[in-house]
């Protein structure tokens, strides 16, 4: 049985929060609302309770879990910091960023598929922040979806992938930038961008002169590469129908769009202004052409919404590799399986 509560995110009730934290302590699986995606959590110190993750998900043991802090300093308890750490901390926590260092003895190996690392998030949501507090541990969460499906920004979303699987599942509303944290491994003075998000490459050229993307970000992997995030193997987010991606200048892209339609089973997920030109038959908008952050928080449930469409192909536009749009571009190169199509 899972119990669905609602708390106010603004200002989260007390009690309500006692009953989910006592969950986590109590070796349970509560999904909560962070300023990104929903999570699934559980305590990050429990190796039993990290397993009731996997298999909730359904997710591959070698997949590390990122582990949830109330404050920057907490990360002491769990982790080797150095000095990088703690610019970043200052720079962006609490906030969307998930910082990889040497692990401890706290987490056990199940939470961290064996490796010798440890992912550390201290998320700025008032539910996530408050519930890591009450829980006084850290919470392991990846996001809360089933294996292999977008990550979920509204309850709803975890609702028809978690329900019955979980023992609680909290509704805080829908989450606020909608893409998954931004990864960086740190090594000595250096860092390693492993997944973009809303903390951008510029954001971390602030704090850091040497930012290296990780290959993966951008690019397919060969068969046998091998990626520095074990995430990024692995399909994701990928709608039922083979998402096609089209490059090139926007009359183009539209042209054929519209063609599509009238000769293709498709649907097609476009920027808002595209609508006046497009049949609305199978058509979602993810925000205006050049509000990346408005797309970034659309696109997940867009991608959950086009599978009721019973489309043969669907397309969407390339988006471009600036500021949070890397973390667009990675995220949909993945949905699509690295079809990309110039027009
Ligand atoms: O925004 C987020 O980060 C959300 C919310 C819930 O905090 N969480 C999330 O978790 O996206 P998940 O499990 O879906 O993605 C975590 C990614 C995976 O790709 C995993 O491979 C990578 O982080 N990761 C975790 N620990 C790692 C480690 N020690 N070294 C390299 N990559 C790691
Ligand atoms: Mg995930």
């Amino acid at each position: 049985m899972t119990e669905i509560i609602r708390i106010n995110a603004e200002s989260p009730e007390v009690e309500k929060l006692r009953v989910a934290a006592d969950i986590i302590r109590a070796g349970g699986l509560v999904a909560f609302p962070t300023e990104t995606v929903y999570g699934l959590g559980a305590d990050a110190t429990d190796a039993a309770a990290a397993k009731k993750i996997y298999a909730a998900k359904g997710r591959p043991s070698d997949n590390p879990l990122i582990i949830h802090i109330a404050a920057p300093e907490d990360a002491e308890r769990y982790a080797h910091t150095c000095e990088l750490y703690y610019s970043l901390a200052r720079a962006f926590m609490p906030g969307p960023i998930t910082v990889i260092l040497p692990k401890k003895d706290t987490i056990p190996d199940s939470v961290t598929g064996g490796l010798d690392s440890v992912a550390v998030r201290c998320p700025s949501h008032p539910i996530a922040s408050a519930l890591i507090s009450a829980a006084g541990v850290a919470i392991a969460a990846p996001s809360a979806n089933l294996s292999g499906s977008p990550s979920p920004t509204e309850a709803q979303h975890v609702i028809a992938d978690l329900s019955g699987r979980v023992d609680m599942i909290i509704d805080g509303g829908e989450c606020d930038i909608g893409l998954e944290s931004t990864i960086v491994k740190i090594d000595g003075d250096s860092l390693t961008l492993l997944r973009p998000g809303a903390v951008t490459y510029d954001a971390l050229l602030c704090v850091c002169e040497n930012v290296s993307i990780a290959p993966a970000v951008t690019e397919q992997l060969g068969e046998n590469e091998r990626p520095l995030s074990p995430g990024m193997k692995y399909r994701h987010y990928a709608p039922k129908a083979p998402l096609i991606l089209l490059d090139g200048n926007d009359a183009d892209i539209i042209a054929y769009m519209k063609r599509a339609q009238k000769t293709e089973n498709c649907a097609i997920i476009c920027y808002d202004e595209d609508a006046n030109e497009l049949s609305a038959d199978r058509l979602i908008t993810i925000g205006a052409k050049n509000d990346l952050n408005a797309q970034a928080n659309a696109l997940f449930g867009a991608l959950r919404k086009v599978n009721s469409f019973d489309a043969d192909v669907i397309y969407a536009h390339l988006p471009p590799k600036e500021g949070i749009g890397l973390a667009l571009y990675n995220r949909m190169i993945r949905a699509a399986a690295h079809t990309i199509k110039k027009v």
